[in-house]
């Protein structure tokens, strides 16, 4: 049955694609999204799906958010601001986009009259700081993050914070401690905490969906605050080598943006899915090198990293999803990771990317939130 949806952050890489897939299924799509300069370049992505309504708003205005949920069944909130680094410095902006933008639109859910059955909230593996581990000799263990000593000394690895031997990374299961270690992780909490808490008490339908590290078309380029794998696209194309901080061992759950779409209709549609958090991943980890590594070899370019052999403050070593919680509720990773990439890669060749990364690691540097 067709139903009426709101996407904030309609106009973005994730929220876009949910967008189409929601209007191609015959529902009737809303967009409420303020087309971030440092996503946009100040222009209307040519991608924005013409079936859908565009609301050129911004999440922290009660009068965009009042005209936006007006006759509304279904929200999925992916608006945020999401550089990691950018939060260590823009603190309030973070806090205001991210935490305050939700609030208001929780406010207005408990305060005025609508139909909204379900919210869909976009939360993060970043919240879990580390990943989980195994000692040897301690069994599982969660480990906080590195200390300055260690990252100065070069010794990467996490070690057992009981018995203080080399650890290794399984599985982060949802019932991990979480450590956010960045203003960016602390507000991605807040928005799944503050979602799940007021739907409950409520009885609004909340879900939240702990996305691992996206990947696919439409991640934005030129934003040198996004992740890796668009920012290594950029340096490729500009045939600027990858700058790979640490030794380029540290691994991530690299998830394509089409998995990311199908955890959200899965969780739309299942009433068990109600007030949860749960892991979106493929449960595979691969390591930052080998991203750097698959990037040239499918642009075509022979060009080495440069392994610097540097800390950029508050990264975590390893990270991958134990998916087991939402498998119970049907969801399979379908995109291999091989496929995936060659997608993102197609279409990165015809995009414009300015490499702005240098400017933004130097802000960081200046901070010595990167080593110098
Ligand atoms: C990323 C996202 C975060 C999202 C999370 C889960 C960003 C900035 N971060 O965090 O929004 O919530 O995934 O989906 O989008 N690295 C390099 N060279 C670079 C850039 C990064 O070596 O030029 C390394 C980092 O040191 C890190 C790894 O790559 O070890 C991953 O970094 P990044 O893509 O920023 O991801 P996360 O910090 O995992």
């Amino acid at each position: 049955m067709e139903k009426k949806i709101l996407i904030t952050g309609g106009a973005g890489f994730i929220g876009s694609h949910l967008v189409d897939r929601l209007v191609k299924d015959g529902n009737s799509v809303r967009i409420l999204d303020n087309l971030e300069p440092q996503v946009h370049n100040g222009k209307t992505p040519e991608y924005l799906n013409p079936k859908a309504e565009f609301i050129d708003g911004d999440i922290r205005n009660p009068d965009d958010l009042k005209a936006s949920i007006e006759d509304i069944d279904i929200i999925f909130h992916e608006a945020a601001a999401v550089g990691v680094g950018q939060s260590m410095y823009e603190i309030q902006k973070y806090v205001d986009v991210n935490t305050y933008g939700t609030a208001k639109l929780l406010e207005i859910l408990v305060n005025e009259e609508h139909d909204v059955k379900k919210l869909i909230v976009a939360s993060s593996m970043s919240i879990y700081g580390e990943g989980a581990y195994e000692c040897d000799d301690c069994g599982i263990v969660y480990p906080k993050l590195r200390t300055i000593e260690q990252f100065r000394s070069r010794d990467w690895d996490i070690k057992c914070p009981n018995c203080g031997k080399n650890v290794k990374a399984i599985p982060t299961p949802e019932e991990k401690p979480l450590y956010p270690t960045s203003i960016y992780a602390i507000t991605k909490r807040d928005q799944e905490e503050m979602c799940l808490v007021t739907g409950q008490a409520y009885g609004i339908p909340t879900v939240a969906l702990r996305y691992f590290n996206v990947y696919g078309p439409r991640q934005s380029l030129s934003n040198p605050y996004t992740g890796v794998a668009a920012i290594f696209s950029s340096r490729i194309k500009n045939n600027n080598p990858p700058i790979i901080f640490e030794d380029g061992l540290q691994s991530r759950d690299f998830v394509n943006v089409d998995d990311i779409v199908e955890a959200n209709l899965l969780v739309m549609k299942k009433n068990s899915a109600d007030y949860n958090a749960f892991n979106v991943g493929t449960g595979n980890p691969a390591n930052i090198l080998e991203i750097a590594e698959i990037l040239s070899k499918l642009y075509g370019k022979d060009i080495k990293p440069d392994i610097v052999n540097k800390y950029r403050m508050g990264d975590i070593r390893h990270c991958y999803a134990d998916i087991s919680k939402i498998r119970k509720l049907g969801f399979e990773p379908k995109v291999r990771f091989k496929d995936g990439m060659r997608k993102l890669v197609e279409w990165g060749r015809i995009q414009e990317a300015r490499d702005l990364s240098e400017k933004a690691t130097q802000e960081l540097v200046e901070r010595n939130l990167v080593e110098r």
